[in-house]
């Protein structure tokens, strides 16, 4: 059993933004992301946090609009069209969930699609889906880069993914659809959840339950990646699997913390420099 180490991996992919970044900026290009928070969702403020650290070891600016929960949809979007209308800003990223009343889709489709690093906006999530993008999504997009590091092949391989959400369930099946996986898409209305997942070559736990995927529900030799974040009754950490039990099953294995979590932030990155390129007419 191989313990897939994200922390390595997006370590890699942030050097090789951040040389990327030094070349831009002998061009007078710095890459500016704007990152909106709205309320005060500790996890998200974490996740924000985290997102700022990284643009500042490659050689970003970013900036921060930190509103609070009564912010209303129009001052929300009028942010958004400022954002959108400044040459400084290459990308912009509203964390999510936005608070109750608020509509994310909105907000959402109101980003301009070259800044939308998040790849959520239905133009960039339509070319996804035709296989001629810009951005791919960063949670998907930091696991196939995490299988590519360890070499595991998708190719005719059976892929289950539990979890049917836009921002990671069903941009993940379609990744591992173009690289030639067999997918299946598992959500709470499914019947025999553990006969479906028993059967997985490769495993995608996005389900948002923590300990959720037992090891009576993991073939043996199984590639299993988790992209939960959740607290276990002890407060403690953990992702969607229940991890002590089922890693011995597994050929590979992503951790909590230190898996998929940095693999998201790395791709944040990516996209990010691939705006300020694209904005600039570079590529
Ligand atoms: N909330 C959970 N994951 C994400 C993400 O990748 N981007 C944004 N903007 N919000 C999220």
């Amino acid at each position: 059993m191989i313990i897939i180490d994200g922390k390595k991996v997006s370590a890699s992919v942030k050097e090789k933004v951040k040389s990327e970044c030094e070349a831009l900026k002998a061009q007078g290009i710095i890459p500016g992301l704007a990152v909106i928070l709205v309320g005060d969702d500790p996890a998200s403020r974490v996740y924000v946090n985290n997102k700022k650290k990284a643009c500042e070891y490659v050689g970003f600016r970013s900036e921060e609009f930190a509103l609070p929960a009564t912010t209303t949809q129009e001052e929300l979007l009028a942010l958004v069209d400022e954002l959108n209308n400044r040459d400084d800003i290459n990308g912009i990223l509203c964390q999510l969930p936005l608070p109750k009343g608020l509509d994310e889709n909105a907000v959402i489709e109101a980003i301009s699609p070259v800044k939308d690093v998040d790849a959520f906006h239905k133009q960039n999530v339509g070319r996804i889906m035709i296989g001629d993008y810009d951005f791919l999504p960063c949670t998907p997009a930091g696991i196939m880069e995490m299988l590519h590091a360890y070499d595991i092949s998708v190719d005719g391989k059976k892929c289950v993914v539990i979890g049917r959400s836009n921002i990671v369930g069903k941009p993940m099946g379609m990744l591992l659809l173009h690289e030639n996986g067999t997918v299946t898409i598992c959500h709470s209305h499914t019947k025999n959840l553990s006969e479906i997942t028993s059967d997985a070559d490769i495993l995608v736990a996005a389900i948002g339950k923590a300990k959720f995927v037992t090891a009576d529900m993991v073939k043996d030799g199984a590639v299993v990646i988790d992209v939960g974040m959740n607290r276990d009754e002890n407060k403690k950490l953990c992702g969607d699997v229940d991890f002590e039990n089922v890693k011995d099953k597994c050929s590979y294995i992503t951790p909590v913390p230190g898996g998929v979590g940095p693999m998201t932030i790395a791709t944040l990155m990516k996209n990010t420099l691939k705006a300020a390129k694209l904005q600039n007419g570079i590529d």
